[in-house]
């Protein structure tokens, strides 16, 4: 089995970025943390994050002919904004967990919209960096 971590904008900078939402743990701390997950599940996974739109969008039709499995997904700020990235979601029609770290329900009005969520298997939100591993659980053993 073959999971794809994705990210989006910022999320290179977590550790920096608001630490008060988004946590003290830097980007590198949450690829070590899956890797180590996904060893010792016996998965493959790899990881990439982007700043740009069809990066993301290249990213994701990359994973259709890399015949990923799964992709768990934290679109960031082009959740609320991207029917592209969307639009690539539908067309690999790869299973995918939405993940958001902070609560976004609780946020600004403008992150309401998520253009993902109708698309996504699961949406785990405010879960800090813990619902990337639950996102990942829920590919690999659909719990
Ligand atoms: C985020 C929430 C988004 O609204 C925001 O733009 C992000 C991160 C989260 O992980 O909580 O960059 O996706």
């Amino acid at each position: 089995m073959k999971i794809l971590v994705l990210n989006g904008p910022n999320i290179n900078m977590l550790g920096i970025r608001e630490p008060g939402i988004y946590g003290k743990e830097s980007y590198g701390y949450l690829v070590d943390m899956l890797k180590k997950h996904a060893d010792e599940k016996g998965v493959e996974v790899s990881f990439y994050q982007s700043n740009h739109e069809g990066t993301l969008v290249d990213a994701i039709q990359q994973a259709y002919y890399d015949k990923v499995d799964g992709i768990v997904f934290n679109p960031a700020a082009y959740t609320h904004t991207s029917i592209a990235i969307a639009d690539a979601l539908k067309a690999v029609s790869i299973p995918t967990v939405e993940v958001h770290i902070s609560d976004v329900s609780a946020r600004e009005d403008f992150r309401q919209i998520s253009y993902i969520r109708d698309i996504a298997v699961r949406t785990i939100t405010g879960k800090g960096l813990e619902g990337y591993r639950l996102a990942f659980d829920f590919l690999v053993d659909g719990e």
